[in-house]
């Protein structure tokens, strides 16, 4: 898919993230510039202000509260590669290698409490109850990897907690900022947006977790196999294990639960994924809640914002990185 056409508004957005992020002490607030500066998708703030569009509003509307969403966003990924052990972000070194833990959490905090100071007030309690849930979400997926035995179901509600709820609010804040029909009624444009945003939300990280295995290194910006070598239980490996059997499913599971794995290790695994249909079932899943993404948007009005969410919900699950 083609962001180009959404460059104004990335535009915006970037430099509203940097406005947001002036202070000092300055190694601080570098430090939580840094990953802003290497890139990102900002996939997150963009569906704010379609969602905002959809309903036909203007993203005056529902820039602060899209650029909120960044900012955890990012606090989220300083944390989580200090409990992944990530040493690599974006294609640069994550942001506790370059500035030391410490630095590194504070930079988290102080994202986290910057968003909380420029949403927009109408939204604040969306965005604060996503973050809690992603707390709840992150704690689920640590102590999965010491669980032997995680259901798909457990799974599938780690993920809506640390992922696809963030996707969720921006979709739903958006669409309450730009004037969306009252958020009670079932059939309302809100709710439409809201089960929009978190069906590609499950859906995208179901497709990061076939990413983690299968991505080209460079393209992705962050280490490849890195779930295996953390023992994560996703849905691959969950699905895996039900479907091997005797030697190969015990190698699997020894390589899970030891450090330092080899890349001929990591490799095996991800040949055993392959050949063991779990791959295939976590693609079909991922389609499956995109379908259900694009059904919720089945009857919203036509515009050119919905068509764009329309195809954004095709590249969540087509993306390399
Ligand atoms: C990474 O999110 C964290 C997950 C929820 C899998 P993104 O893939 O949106 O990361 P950036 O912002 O584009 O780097
Ligand atoms: C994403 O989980 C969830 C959050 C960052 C909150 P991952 O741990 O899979 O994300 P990446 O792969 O490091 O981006
Ligand atoms: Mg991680
Ligand atoms: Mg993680
Ligand atoms: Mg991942």
């Amino acid at each position: 898919m083609d962001f180009d056409k959404f460059e104004d508004k990335l535009q915006l957005v970037r430099r509203s993230i940097k406005e947001a992020l002036d202070g000092s002490p300055e190694r601080l607030y570098d430090a939580s510039l840094h990953l802003t500066s290497a890139g990102g998708k900002r996939i997150r703030p963009l569906l704010c202000l379609l969602s905002c569009e959809a309903v036909g509003g203007s993203i005056d509307d529902a820039l602060k509260t899209a650029v909120a969403i960044e900012l955890i966003h990012t606090f989220t990924l300083i944390h989580d590669d200090i409990m992944d052990k990530d040493e690599l972000r974006r294609n640069v070194p994550s942001v506790h290698v370059v500035y030391g833990e410490p630095t590194a959490i504070l930079a988290g905090d102080l994202l986290f409490s910057k968003a909380f100071e420029i949403s927009r007030k109408e939204t604040i309690k969306i965005l604060a109850k996503a973050a809690a849930e992603i707390c709840e979400g992150q704690e689920m997926d640590m102590s999965f990897e010491e669980a032997g035995d995680v259901t798909e179901k457990e799974y599938l509600e780690m993920i809506r907690k640390k992922t696809a709820v963030l996707l969720q609010a921006a979709t739903e804040s958006g669409a309450i900022l730009g004037g969306g029909s009252d958020q009670s009624d079932h059939s309302s444009q809100v709710k439409k947006l809201s089960d929009y945003g978190l069906n590609i939300g499950m859906a995208f990280q179901i497709h990061d977790d076939v990413l983690d295995l299968l991505a080209d290194e460079k393209k992705l910006g962050k280490p490849v196999g890195s779930d295996i070598v953390e023992g994560k239980r996703s849905l691959v490996v969950i699905n895996a294990l039900e479907n091997l059997v005797g030697a190969e499913k015990e190698k699997v599971q020894r390589i899970l639960c030891k450090e330092d794995n080899s890349p001929e290790e990591i490799a095996l695994v991800v040949r055993l994924f392959e050949e063991s249909g779990a791959i295939t079932y976590c693609r079909d899943k991922a389609e499956h809640f995109i379908n259900l993404a694009k059904s919720a948007l089945d009857d919203l009005e036509e515009s050119e914002a919905k068509n764009d969410l329309m195809d954004i919900a095709e590249y969540i699950i087509d993306r390399k990185e």
